[in-house]
């Protein structure tokens, strides 16, 4: 039996699943029953089990690993969320900010060009040893990287003047603790700006393998701040304003940013299909099926890509984002 709890578990889940084969019994659990069972897990281990422990071991193997690799083409595929999370930061040349979940550094490296100084925070330690050479090779001197965990890192208060992230806030354990933790960093009257999924339904690049998937077995609901940390946790506005709220943020606002991207950055037919396929949340919802039904899955969603492949550019499909704007 493997329990999956909440959408960042879909991976270990299936995971599991496909590593012990058909014994295997895939139950989602909500967040509640997760924590209930991180309580028993940690007493049983003497109080041993530290915030975002499940989600730090993650960034440090596994889900860091395609990051590392591909940076690049990472980059490439999500410049327009970059693009539109500089242009709602509103950057200036005085402006001290913090880059939570900074990665690779791309966004902490994009805002060193328009800012002062710029922190860049991340608790995989392999991303950021790619942020810091990246920033050496780029020669960025106002960017430094700091290795923690942001929930819990005991920033020096009242620090900045802006928190920025890119897909970096959605891994939380406690996100009230977490982004009350953040705020607690910010000057009075500095400023949040961030971006964060929207629901699967919204993402073409995911929904084109999760309706293939469909066609043979139910998945589950996705997303939302109740089941637990994970890429869609804050996909949801409601969700959204009622966390900021709660951890001291005002006059939040969630702006829809919905481009095409480049499927890998760009590349031929296969080689983009590949990127994907070997993304943490294709391979995700992949694991719902195996055998004939995977090959199946596997051969539409190939043939429905590549129909889309635009010679010497790559596959454009469409995405969906949140740029979340607050003020502390
Ligand atoms: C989807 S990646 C985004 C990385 C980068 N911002 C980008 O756009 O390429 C999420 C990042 O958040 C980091 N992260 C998740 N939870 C975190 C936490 N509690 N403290 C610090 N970093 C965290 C992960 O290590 C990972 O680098």
């Amino acid at each position: 039996m493997v329990l999956g709890a909440g959408f960042g578990g879909l991976e270990d889940t299936t995971r599991l699943a496909d590593e012990f084969g058909d014994e295997v019994h895939v139950t989602l659990i909500d967040k509640s029953e997760a924590f209930e069972m991180n309580d028993n897990i940690s007493r049983r281990c003497g109080g041993a089990v530290r915030a975002n422990q499940q989600q730090a071991e993650a960034w440090n193997g596994r889900e860091s690993a395609h990051f590392v690799d591909h940076a690049d083409r990472y980059d490439r595929q999500l410049e327009p969320f970059t693009q539109a999370l500089l242009e709602w930061a509103r950057l200036e040349g005085h402006h001290v900010v913090l880059d939570v979940g900074c990665g690779s550094g791309t966004s902490t490296l994009a805002a060193a060009t328009r800012a002062g100084r710029v922190t860049g925070v991340d608790f995989s330690e392999p991303l950021v040893e790619l942020a810091r050479r990246r920033a050496q090779d780029a020669q960025i001197g106002n960017a430094e990287f700091v290795i923690a965990d942001a929930q819990t890192h005991q920033f020096d208060a009242g620090t900045f003047d802006l928190v920025i992230s890119q897909f970096g806030l959605m891994f939380f354990d406690d996100p009230v603790a977490a982004f009350t933790n953040i705020r607690r960093a910010l000057r009075a009257g500095g400023r949040a700006a961030f971006v964060s999924w929207q629901g699967l339904a919204a993402n073409e690049w995911l929904t084109l393998i999760a309706d293939a998937v469909r066609r043979h077995v139910e998945l589950p609901e996705f997303g939302g701040l109740s089941r637990g940390p994970g890429m869609f946790a804050l996909a949801q506005p409601d969700d959204i304003t009622t966390l900021l709220g709660a951890a001291g943020f005002e006059q939040v606002a969630c702006h829809s940013c919905t481009p095409a991207i480049i499927l890998g950055g760009g590349g031929g037919p296969d080689d983009s299909v590949d990127f994907l396929l070997d993304m943490g949340m294709p391979k995700g919802l992949l694991g719902f099926v195996d055998g004939d039904s995977r090959d199946d899955v596997l051969r539409t969603v190939r043939s429905e890509l590549k129909d889309r492949y635009h010679e010497g550019v790559g596959i454009h499909l469409g995405a969906a984002a949140w740029v979340v704007t607050a003020q502390a």
